[in-house]
């Protein structure tokens, strides 16, 4: 449902790089982690559009006449990739959700999070998987709505990570 507001959801290019390199910042800038922004423009064009991409992604964009009001027409995104959960089976995650906050609340997030959805049950997956900050309310209750629930405080999973000298030293076997 479009609400009135003229978008389209699309798969991303290897064109759409550029946008969402910068929408990728904005997210992290939203989020306060601007800092572990590591990915460019480049990355995203050799490990999204090579011959096997590490993660796909969608488009949503508004008319010119519609434009934001610094210039863009692509206004919001996801990145996701497919995973195995030896529990499920198929499983798809969900890297980012983004929509520029001017066009908020016009249905945009909902048809993103939708067409995730329908590529992921396509691909015969069971579950959409993702994270979300603890402090980031607004997004958890948009979540909630569209019927997602919270693996960390329903089943006490938390997300672990190794990297950087870790994980070469583990990959040595050093620790
Ligand atoms: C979260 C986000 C993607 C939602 O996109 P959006 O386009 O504003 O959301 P929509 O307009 O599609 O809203 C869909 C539904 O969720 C509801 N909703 C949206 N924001 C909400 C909020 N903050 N609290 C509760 N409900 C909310 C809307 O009311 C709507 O409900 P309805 O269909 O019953 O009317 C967007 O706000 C965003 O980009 N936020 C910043 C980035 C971010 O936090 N991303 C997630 C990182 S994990």
């Amino acid at each position: 449902m479009s609400r009135g507001m003229d978008f389209t959801i699309r798969p991303a290019t290897l064109e759409d790089c550029k946008d969402i390199s910068r929408m990728l910042l904005e997210l992290a800038e939203y989020e306060k982690v601007s800092d572990q922004i590591k990915i460019t423009q480049r990355d995203l064009e050799q490990d999204g559009f090579s011959k096997n991409p590490f993660f796909h992604g969608i488009i949503a964009e508004v008319p010119e006449h519609l434009k934001s009001k610094d210039g863009h027409p692509k206004i919001g995104y996801s990145l996701y990739f497919y995973t195995y959960s030896s529990w499920k089976g198929r499983a798809v995650y969900m890297e980012d959700l983004y929509v520029m906050p001017e066009f908020r609340g016009k249905g945009i997030g909902k048809a993103l999070i939708a067409k995730v959805a329908q590529l992921g049950l396509a691909a015969g997956c069971t579950q959409l998987n993702f994270t979300v900050l603890d402090w980031n309310k607004s997004s958890l209750d948009f979540y909630l709505k569209q019927g997602c629930w919270d693996v960390t405080s329903d089943l006490g999973y938390h997300c672990m990570r190794c990297e950087g000298d870790a994980l070469q030293h583990m990959a040595q076997g050093d620790h």
